[in-house]
């Protein structure tokens, strides 16, 4: 359904993506691993239309993606967690959820759906985002683009500062998610929790998707996460 083909793009003179590809079928979950810098962020923001994809082909159900303003590529029903969160500040809790759901036109019972998953969030209202700890703005992150009812979610990093039991929560998640038929892209440095839920792992390096694995593979062959990833990755 999403179908990213030989892109190149670059930050000014810098080439960062080098014929990067990608396909993602329904409900499938692909992971995105490698090396800080490799370029797994500029991946999915190529997807979003936020980095421009100088030559190649990122089609979404045949939709041609590259050219579409950033602002339209939600609207097609692809949900994104930025690296980082990036929610808008100023905004309250339910504002922030309301965002998302006016993307793609949802109301309340998708609203109720999502505050369900994150019973915290429903604490929690009408509190600024900016005031929200780390995991609680990742949580939201995470809501608001559930209130798309995505087809796609590409989650950056969405377990980064979460304790252990939120960590277990977004991965069981992404598992409903799939059984729903929604595609998910996850880039996660929690390599052994992120294998629960992968159906294939893409290795990232130097821009270019270097091979694509299955979970089992990866865990006959830990070596490869040793030469593409290095040590000292978290579990
Ligand atoms: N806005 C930018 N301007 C210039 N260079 C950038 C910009 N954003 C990223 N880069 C560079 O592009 C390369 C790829 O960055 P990217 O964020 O895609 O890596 P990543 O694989 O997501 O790394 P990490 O695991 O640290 O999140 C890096 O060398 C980074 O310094
Ligand atoms: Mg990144």
């Amino acid at each position: 359904m999403l179908k990213v083909d030989r892109i190149n793009c670059f930050y000014g003179h810098v080439q960062v993506l080098r014929d990067f590809s990608l396909d993602l079928a329904p409900g499938e979950v692909l992971c995105l691993l490698g090396r800080n810098g490799a370029g797994k962020t500029t991946a999915l923001k190529a997807i979003m239309g936020l980095v421009r994809a100088r030559s190649g082909g990122i089609t979404l159900d045949g939709i041609d993606l590259v050219g579409m303003a950033a602002h339209e590529v939600p609207k097609q029903g692809i949900g994104y967690t930025p690296q980082g969160r990036r929610l808008f500040s100023d905004l309250t809790v339910d504002e922030n959820l309301q965002v998302g759901l006016m993307t793609r036109a949802k109301g309340a019972e998708t609203r109720e759906r999502v505050l369900g998953l994150f019973p915290l969030l429903r604490e929690r209202l009408h509190q600024r985002a900016g005031t929200l700890s780390g995991g609680e703005q990742q949580m939201l992150a995470t809501a608001r683009a559930l209130c798309l009812e995505p087809k796609v979610m590409l989650l950056d990093e969405p377990t980064e500062g979460l304790m252990p039991i939120m960590i277990s929560k977004i991965l069981d998640i992404v598992a409903t998610l799939k059984e729903a038929g929604v595609a998910t892209i996850l880039v996660e440095q929690r390599v052994e929790s992120a294998l629960h839920v992968a159906d294939r792992v893409a290795f990232v390096e130097n821009g270019r998707t270097a091979e694509v694995v299955s979970p089992d593979h990866l865990r006959a062959d830990p070596s490869l996460l040793h030469h593409y990833v290095g040590v000292g990755v978290r579990k």
